[in-house]
């Protein structure tokens, strides 16, 4: 089933909302919109429901869910404490895209949290969501709408294309705003740790929280991850992908040397450089970071195999979203070089 949200009236909307959260209230997958990533919707409480999620996107088992509720209130129906800075952290960025890892209190079934005695808890802040959430009455585990090891979806015509016939639904609420996931914290200790950096940057969280640490299974080569989930290669493209850091001319001359070899080079970067590059193809991703992280996962599944042979993305900096983004591209890639 298909409801297309935002080209249609108030009623028609109130009516697919109404539809969409009956069938997630009878145990069936439902994809929606979030201001990060299209989400695939189930109830958090119910194991059959949240299995149809592991089996429909192909996801390792060991690798739990962010739930998703309407309200704070909700939160404390699935956790057993928190640290003052939690609450602080919800008052300046909630709703938002900023999830909670906090100790589960296990009213949500095991599948949910993978076994872990922790639970990944965020109140999104797109409406279509939001009024979702609150229809439905219920905590909603949702990861990421797209087949395990793609991009994530930031349209419905992407979870279209990976989930088609495997899920209940979908509500188009058009393309999502942030373009990357949410940033995970471990708030389980005395300083919250980014797990996953994503839409809320670590300078954001250092300045409410008055201190941030990053996992450093997330920086160290051979760390192991708290995150089950980053562990895993993701956000792949169909083309192998490479990260180049370097000058304009740097990247011009990787483009000239793989021509050479009879490989069609596609790049994309920054507008500023695209606009100074030649190659087979070209996507231009914004000019500020923001910009960079809406457009990445659309970019990402828009080299197709057959147009080109490789794709050069430029090394952006790891400031602000600048973290984010190099966290998925660094994932998405099978090569990075630096050329300086
Ligand atoms: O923005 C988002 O967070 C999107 C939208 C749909 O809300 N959701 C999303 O979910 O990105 P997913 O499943 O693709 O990623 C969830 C991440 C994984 O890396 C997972 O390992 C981690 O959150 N996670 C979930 N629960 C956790 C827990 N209890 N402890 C540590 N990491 C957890
Ligand atoms: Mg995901």
């Amino acid at each position: 089933k298909y409801w297309n949200i935002y080209q249609a009236n108030e009623k028609q909307q109130q009516e697919a909302i109404m539809e969409a959260s009956l069938l997630l209230q009878q145990g069936e997958t439902v994809a929606f919109p979030t201001e990060t990533v299209y989400g695939l919707g189930a109830d958090a409480t119910n194991e059959q429901a949240v299995r149809k999620i592991f089996q429909a996107k192909g996801r390792p088992q060991d690798n739990p869910l962010i739930v998703h509720v309407a309200a704070v209130s909700q939160i404390e129906k699935l956790v057993r404490n928190w640290p003052s800075y939690v609450d602080k952290l919800l008052e300046a960025y909630t709703p938002g895209p900023l999830t909670f890892v906090l100790p589960s209190n296990g009213t949500c079934t095991t599948s949910v949290t993978a076994g872990l005695d922790t639970i990944g808890v965020r109140i999104p802040s797109h409406p279509v969501a939001r009024q979702l959430l609150s229809t439905c009455h219920l905590p909603i585990a949702a990861p990421s709408a797209n087949i395990s090891g793609r991009p994530s979806p930031t349209s419905a015509k992407h979870v279209w294309e990976d989930l088609y016939g495997k899920i209940a639904g979908v509500v188009d609420g058009g393309a999502t705003g942030v373009g990357v996931e949410s940033t995970v914290i471990d708030c389980t200790q005395d300083i919250p740790v980014i797990l996953r950096p994503g839409g809320i940057t670590a300078e954001q969280i250092e300045k409410i929280a008055g201190a941030v640490m990053v996992d450093p299974g997330l920086t160290t080569e051979n760390g192991k991850p708290k995150s089950p989930g980053m562990k895993y290669r993701h956000y792949a493209p169909e083309v192998p992908l490479w990260i180049v850091s370097g000058s304009k001319g740097d990247i011009q001359a990787t483009v000239h040397r793989l021509q050479t070899e009879g490989k069609r080079v596609g790049v994309m970067g920054k507008d500023s450089t695209i606009l100074h590059l030649h190659a087979n193809a070209a996507i231009k991703l914004g000019n500020t970071m923001e910009q960079v992280a809406a457009n990445l996962y659309d970019a990402l599944r828009t080299f197709k195999l057959g147009e080109v042979d490789i794709i050069l993305c430029e090394a952006f900096s790891e400031h602000g979203m600048g973290q984010a983004v190099m966290n998925r591209l660094s994932k998405a890639a099978t090569r990075m070089i630096s050329l300086q």
